[in-house]
């Protein structure tokens, strides 16, 4: 810089926050994003509540939240923030500004503060607590038993009836394993809180319902997994559970964890109130390539690549990244004619799945046409510590120690209309001509005329 003599790191750094304390910043922060897990029982190693808690943590928990969206970050959620769109529902992460306040308070000694600043205890007594508030319907699982030692086991625990006299549009899913580990046990890991690995179901309509509509025969749902976030469905697009349903348990996968454990799922249902019909449909879009890869030992920055054209025009929903223990990042692109928008990249770590839920206004809007590019990174060099052997070749399969490369998340496919009306609400947000909405190709092109013979342009609209 011209005339600046020299400019100090401190000089350029975001702005200083004088005296960062414990109690007054860090508490707060620790309460929104941390605790739900570390707390105890909460499924991470250690409670991060108290000063003395936390205090030993300082050093590890400012290298834990910088690292970055990739591997080992804490909060584990991974979108890149810097590129694509950013809006997502129960987004844990760390603003930039949190991530230097809690290095600064590391940095400073890791000063406890003025008591009177501490905020309120969370209240955690309720072991039960639903992530997503009390739900309308639990339908519980047959139980389990895992032996404290043995081979991994797949397999089905046949139906339970939902018991719905009638139709019932869902709102929310949100699973979770309850089992007889002892409440301030030995177990901190994750591994040993559970032995549910995931599990794959779906609804079916006993007897069948004799009506040819799929929908009407049976839904699936999104797949449970360990650690997975909850499903919360768009207003538009509630799922069906319909009257007479039972959830057909079809496929899960059990492990040992030191411990003979009995456990069982709960699936807790939020629903749209009754009446309630869904706008839009379901969309068929499937990305991703779980049978031809060709995953390098030793190898850095592979890239796999999967396309598809979408058929109809289509609000993406969720986007969740699925590879194995290779991956380390996923990018989600939409070609529209010559513009390539990168929708999202986020990192991956095959120790968490995440899903990542759009924000209503916020979710890509997609025109029919669009071809929709799933990129996946692998990395099979011992910087990754996820595969067990750097040396081996692995191919596509369902085991552990073979690849997928899909994008679990889900999108509805729109009517002209629909379509229309989203991209008006979002124009609607756009302040100047120069607002742009990142997965919007069209947002900005003049709305399709009535008839090309009653055509005339909208004021404002001549190019
Ligand atoms: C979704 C649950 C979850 C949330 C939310 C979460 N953690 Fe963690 N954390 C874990 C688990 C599980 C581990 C152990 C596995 C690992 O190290 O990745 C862990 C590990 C850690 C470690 C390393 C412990 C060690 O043994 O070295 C630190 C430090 C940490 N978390 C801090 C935080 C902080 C600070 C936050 C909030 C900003 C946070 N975590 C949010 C689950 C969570």
């Amino acid at each position: 810089m011209a005339g600046v003599v020299s400019v100090s790191p401190a000089a350029q750094a975001p702005a200083p926050v004088a005296d960062v304390t414990f109690t007054r910043h860090i508490a707060p922060i620790l309460q929104r994003s941390c605790q739900r897990c570390h707390r105890p029982d909460g499924g991470a190693p250690m409670a991060l509540i108290t000063y003395e808690q936390v205090r030993p943590w300082a050093r590890s928990i400012k290298t834990r939240t910088g690292l970055g969206p990739k591997a080992g970050v804490m909060p584990p959620w991974f979108v890149e923030k810097n590129i694509g769109i950013q809006g997502f529902k129960h987004d844990p992460s760390l603003s930039e500004s949190e991530i230097s306040m809690i290095a600064k308070w590391v940095d400073t000694g890791a000063p406890r503060g003025n008591a009177a600043d501490m905020p309120k205890a969370l209240d955690f007594d309720n072991e039960d607590k639903w992530q997503l508030g009390e739900p309308d319907l639990i339908v519980r699982s047959p139980d389990v038993v895992v032996p404290a030692s043995g081979p991994d086991k797949w397999g089905s625990l046949g139906t339970v009836p939902a018991g719905l006299a009638e139709d019932r549009y869902v709102a929310s899913v949100e699973v979770r394993e309850v089992n007889d580990i002892p409440v301030g046990g030995t177990t901190t890991t994750v591994g040993g809180r559970y032995v549910f690995h995931h599990m794959t179901y779906e609804s079916v309509v006993q007897g069948g319902t004799g009506s040819g509509d799929a929908e009407a025969q049976g839904t699936s749902w999104p797949i449970h997994e360990v650690g997975r976030n909850p499903d919360i469905f768009p207003p538009e697009a509630g799922r069906l559970l319909a009257k007479n349903s039972a959830l057909a348990l079809s496929a899960y996968h059990l492990h040992s964890n030191g411990r003979e454990t009995k456990a069982h799922l709960e699936f807790a249902f939020r629903f749209f109130p009754k009446g309630y019909q869904p706008q839009y449909k379901r969309s068929t879009l499937r990305l991703g390539n779980g049978i031809d890869l060709d995953v390098k030992p030793d190898k850095a920055n592979q890239e796999l690549h999967s396309y598809a054209t979408l058929q109809e025009h289509t609000k993406i929903i969720a986007f969740e990244p699925h590879l194995h223990a290779p991956g380390v990042r996923m990018c989600l692109e939409a070609i529209w004619g010559h513009n390539i928008l990168t929708l999202n990249c986020v990192g991956y770590d095959h120790n968490w799945v995440k899903q990542y839920v759009y924000e209503d206004d916020k979710a890509p809007l997609l025109p029919k046409g669009t071809i929709v590019h799933l990129i996946g990174f692998l990395d099979t060099t011992k910087e990754n510590k996820n595969p067990a052997d750097s040396r081996n070749w692995a191919g596509g399969g369902r085991r552990s120690i073979a690849n997928m490369f899909i994008d679990l998340g889900y999108s509805v496919s729109l009517t002209e209309e629909q379509f229309q009306a989203e991209m008006a609400k979002r124009r609607a947000n756009m302040k100047t001509r120069n607002d742009y909405d990142i997965g919007c190709p069209l947002c900005w092109a003049p709305p399709v005329q009535a008839t090309p013979t009653t055509a005339t342009r909208a004021p404002g609209q001549q190019q």
